[in-house]
């Protein structure tokens, strides 16, 4: 057994990253099983079940949307906020008692949560029944360990990792819309945030495995591809190598998939060269999700993100001045330690300013190992969950004023599926991000059609094609 150990990932000396080639031969031992797969947390975790997936597939497992069904669950973990770790344990207590009825059933753990030492513990302790815990750096080995599954607990856990594995599959989720990893890790270590520690130190693909892959997609016929990592505008900057993300993503907008679009950018170390590469390619979205997580210069400082909110009205200005017809969105986190009404206040003074399309807000959630975590605070429960309500309230009205912007305007829309909202209708984005339900046929699934837009809502916009 290989145990998390969050000292490694903070004591990190920089080393070379090593790229390496996957070539795995897997035969489908399982053919005739089913398995179940939920997924928590972010795209990279999306993203990484998809290549679960991939493995599960080639093993013989059939994909089952009943847990009941299932001769394998797996759980794919977030642990960014307490909740995120509360739905897991919720949900594997179904799992153990599904497995007093299946004996064979296999339960598996995978993703951030089990890259903590003290829930790798729990599971330890209180969760027996659950056969394979496996990290966030060695996914590949998840095969094998299937395979090799026999009753026993096997925990194969890496605390960090100085590999980026290139040639990696993937059972896609969508022919539409596909993710491409272009960054793995994290190495700005915010002191509230747990990645750094879950996902480990920040490594590059090279460039031409991931221009490769964009080909190949391209080929595919995919309309949509979404460059993904924890800080973009890293990219590249950990091999020296003469290209950065602003280089990419030019190369990426020339191969000429309809649309372009990339997360997450952090709002430090955005440069002129990378606005200009969004502004000049049509095909690259304008859409850019800039995460602020506070209007104070006080709490920003507390929080390690260095940027003033100065530096982020500047950077959100020209931003807004040079990509035309930019929609921006952004994370916002209210109550971090001793924040003050003075600095919440300034967190709404900075939603007024910007007035953001959309913006993800949450209450700090203490991570273990975090820095913020040790950080006095007195400031109850209660205040934060006032403060959010305040600033909900907000970042709502900005929203529905974005959206009825719309309002009588054509766009272009790529539909991407079915639309909840009936079925008569289906749904998609706009080019700047905005969902909206369509009425027409499913025929339109994969296209971008011009949409005219009847109805605007906070998260939602109605419309009809023309
Ligand atoms: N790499 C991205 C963020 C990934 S995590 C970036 O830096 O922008 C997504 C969001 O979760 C963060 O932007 C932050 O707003 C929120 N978050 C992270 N850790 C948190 C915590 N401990 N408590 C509450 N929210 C948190
Ligand atoms: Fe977390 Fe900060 Fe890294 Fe984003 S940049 S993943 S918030 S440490
Ligand atoms: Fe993502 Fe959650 Fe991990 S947000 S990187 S899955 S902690």
């Amino acid at each position: 057994m290989n145990k998390p150990d969050l000292c490694v990932a903070k004591n990190r000396e920089k080393v070379t990253i090593n790229h390496i080639n996957l070539d795995m031969n897997i035969k489908p031992v399982f053919n005739g099983k089913k398995y179940f797969l939920r997924t928590y947390g972010c795209q990279m975790n999306v993203h990484d079940s998809e290549e679960i997936k991939y493995y599960l597939e080639k093993l013989g497992y059939e994909y089952s949307d009943t847990l009941e069904d299932a001769d394998i669950v797996v759980l794919n973990t977030c642990a960014i906020r307490e909740n995120a770790k509360d739905k897991v344990f919720g949900y594997l207590g179904r799992c153990k008692h599904l497995k007093k009825i299946k004996k064979d059933l296999i339960i598996c753990l995978c993703g951030c949560l089990t890259q903590q030492p003290s829930e790798v513990e729990t599971i330890m302790d209180k969760h027996k029944y659950v056969d394979i815990v496996i990290g966030t750096h060695n996914l590949s080995e998840l095969p094998k360990l299937i395979i090799e599954a026999n009753g026993k607990q096997n925990i194969e856990v890496y605390s960090n990792s100085d590999k980026v594995f290139e040639n990696v599959k993937y059972s896609r989720d969508s022919k539409i819309s596909a993710w491409i990893n272009i960054q793995l890790g994290c190495d700005k270590f915010c002191t509230y945030c747990i990645v750094p520690y879950t996902r480990g130190r920040e490594r590059s693909r090279k460039i031409e495995e991931i221009l490769k892959e964009v080909q190949e997609l391209k080929k595919q016929g995919y309309m949509e591809i979404t460059l993904l990592g924890q800080n973009v505008n890293a990219y590249g900057k950990d091999l020296n190598l003469g290209y950065d993300f602003a280089t990419l993503l030019e190369e990426t907008a020339k191969i000429g998939i309809p649309r372009v679009r990339f997360v997450t950018s952090h709002p430090w170390n955005f440069t002129d060269k990378m606005i200009d590469v969004i502004a000049k390619y049509p095909n690259i979205m304008p859409y850019i999700h800039l995460p602020i997580q506070s209007g104070s210069d006080e709490i920003l400082k507390k929080m390690n993100r260095r940027y003033t909110v100065e530096e982020y009205k500047k950077l959100f200005d020209t931003i807004k001045e040079k990509v035309q017809n930019v929609s921006i969105t952004t994370d916002i986190i209210v109550g971090f330690p001793n924040e003050t009404e003075e600095d919440f206040k300034r967190t709404l003074d900075i939603v007024n300013y910007c007035k953001f399309d959309g913006a993800f807000t949450f209450i700090f959630s203490p991570r273990v190992g975090t820095a913020a975590a040790l950080m006095e605070d007195k400031i109850s429960k209660e205040e934060k969950e006032e403060r959010l309500h305040r600033l909900n309230e907000v970042v709502n009205k900005y929203s529905l004023e974005s959206n009825k912007k719309y309002l009588g305007k054509v766009v272009e829309v790529l539909i991407t599926g079915p639309s909840d909202k009936g079925e008569d209708k289906v749904c998609g984005y706009t080019d700047t991000m905005k969902l909206v339900n369509v009425v027409g046929s499913k025929d339109l699934i994969g296209k971008i059609v011009k949409v005219k837009i009847a109805d605007a809502k906070s998260f939602s916009l109605d419309g009809v094609v023309c």
